[in-house]
């Protein structure tokens, strides 16, 4: 048997690498992880979830004292200012004690980190930063990175991608967000709180792809009606920036007349793609599919014996989450035994507020399989966010009609990203949405509206 340095080699530190190194290390395999960022942690770490996180947290902040929404319930702030630089340490500073806290989990765990980028050399041997390291089994967990727009430069001043966004030194007047997805409207969301007026360039006729219709429309609803303009149905055809100032072409997605703005900062979020180049993939003989990912089968093993991939850079949805979970399974596949994720039950969360949160199928998506019941139940109806003066929004149950099992769940509310676990386990465990529908929730919690929107699928709410 050929005597290797380690029995596995992960490359990429991110959400799926780290976790499936940790947990490589726990079942006692000798693991390795390369990375190429000066911190561990990857997009999501470094300049994805967290940071985004932190604007979204402290903008929340900012806006609600500002915009004097507190007041009503008695909270007065007079001369209420904004500390952009400070917003930005303690953003940093959450940043660097999580990355940290990787580094202390690889040191616990026994992970060795090489320090470097990663290429092929074989399938058993890479090149990390000019030493050959061999491996028995290894994972890539390369991530992604931010799709480039055709005619449009980034230059991380006035041109900015997420990471440029994350770290804008002031407050924009007019920012233009090329894309509404995720990243446009979480990061969007944060310059409108601080003070920008935020328009949003989206070439279908929805915000949000994937997400359920009714989602998608009710976001749009609020959103526009938290000042964001949105302009949807239309594409950027092309930016020009002159001394800071962007001149931004659009004109309708069909065709038809342009039109031009200006903009102090433009921000191009029009999705994400596989991190593969550089790897020499082609050493191995591994071919990437038709969206230049990795494929691999339901254990995550790829057509080359003792390689693997997850996260990023294999189909999916591009979520941190998803990546921990394939993380966790693929270690436990090398060590023989069976890691499985159900990738039909993965939730989806859009931190704004308020947040926007799905799992499972989108109505639309459900129809076209079976024949489905559909409750709803809004938060204007519920207790709690009735007490909160935080109103918007509701949950829908979609069910299959003839065993009334749970398809999906969608929610619009300001706790909408915490209630979907409760969607997910309930999923996860096949239930009906009459095992939700008397299931015990507390009250007055906004988990009720759960409950009731169960309910509605069996034609018996309570309080609509
Ligand atoms: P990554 O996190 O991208 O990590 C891959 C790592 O591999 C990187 O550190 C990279 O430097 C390294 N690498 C690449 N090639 C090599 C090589 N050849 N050698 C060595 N190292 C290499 N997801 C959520 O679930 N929730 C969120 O709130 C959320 N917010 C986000 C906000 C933003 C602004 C962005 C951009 C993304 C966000 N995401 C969020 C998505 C999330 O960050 C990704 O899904 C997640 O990071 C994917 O994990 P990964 O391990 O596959 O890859
Ligand atoms: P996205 O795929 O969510 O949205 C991109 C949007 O841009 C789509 O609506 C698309 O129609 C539009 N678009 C594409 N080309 C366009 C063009 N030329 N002009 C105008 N619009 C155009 O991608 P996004 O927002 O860049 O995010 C990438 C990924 O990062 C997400 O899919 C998600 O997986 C992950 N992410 C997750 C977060 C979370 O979980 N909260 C937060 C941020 C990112």
């Amino acid at each position: 048997m050929a005597d290797y340095d380690y029995d596995v080699l992960v490359i990429g530190a991110g959400p799926g690498g780290y976790v499936a190194a940790i947990r490589a290390g726990q079942l006692g395999l000798r693991t390795a992880c390369a990375e190429s960022r000066e911190t561990l942690g990857g997009t999501c770490l470094n300049v994805g979830c967290i940071p985004s996180k932190a604007l979204l947290h402290a903008s929340e902040l900012y806006e609600e004292a500002k915009g004097g929404h507190m007041t009503k319930f008695g909270v007065e702030f007079t001369g209420v200012t904004l500390n952009l630089d400070q917003m930005h340490a303690e953003k940093a500073k959450a940043v660097k004690e999580l990355t940290g806290g990787v580094e202390f989990l690889f040191k616990k765990n026994k992970v060795t980190w090489l320090k470097g980028k990663a290429a092929f050399q074989d399938a058993h041997t890479v090149d990390v930063a000019g030493q050959k390291v061999t491996a028995k089994n290894i994972v890539i967990a390369t991530g992604s990175s931010v799709m480039p727009l055709p005619g449009v430069e980034v230059d991380q001043k006035t041109v900015v991608d997420s990471t440029g966004a994350l770290a804008l030194p002031k407050v924009p007047e007019h920012m233009v967000v090329i894309g509404g997805g995720v990243i446009g409207l979480e990061l969007g969301s944060v310059w409108r709180r601080l003070g920008a007026k935020v328009t949003v360039v989206e070439f279908v006729d929805q915000i949000l792809p994937g997400f359920d219709g009714e989602v998608r429309r009710e976001s749009a609803k609020l959103f526009k009606k938290q000042g964001m303009e949105l302009k949807l149905s239309t594409k950027v055809t092309g930016v020009t920036v002159d001394n800071g100032v962007a001149t931004v072409t659009v004109e309708p997605a069909a065709g038809g007349a342009s039109e031009t703005m200006t903009a102090d900062a433009v921000l191009v979020s029009i999705g994400r793609k596989a991190n593969v180049d550089g790897l020499n993939l082609e050493s191995i003989g591994l071919e990437l599919n038709k969206r230049g990912q990795i494929e691999t089968d339901h254990s995550f093993r790829t057509k080359v014996d003792g390689v693997w991939a997850i996260g990023d850079c294999v189909p999916g949805l591009m979520l941190a989450h998803k990546a921990e979970d394939e993380g966790v399974a693929v270690a436990e596949n090398i060590a023989g035994q069976t890691g499985i994720v159900n990738e039909d039950v993965i939730p989806s969360v859009v931190y704004t507020m308020p947040e926007i949160a799905g799992v499972g199928l989108t109505e639309e998506a459900a129809k076209d399989m079976t024949e489905i019941k559909v409750g709803k139940f809004p938060f204007a109806a519920n207790s709690r966010a009735k007490t909160n003066r935080d109103t918007d929004g509701f949950v829908k149950v979609i069910a299959d009609a003839k065993t009334d099992r749970v398809l999906g769940v969608w929610i619009v509310s300001s706790l909408a990203g915490t209630l979907i676990a409760e969607a997910a386990i309930a999923m996860e465990f096949g239930a009906t949405s009459e095992d939700i529908a008397y299931t015990c929730h507390a009250h007055p919690t906004h988990a009720e509206a759960m409950k009731e929107a169960a309910m509605a699928v069996q034609g018996k709410p309570i309080h609509i």
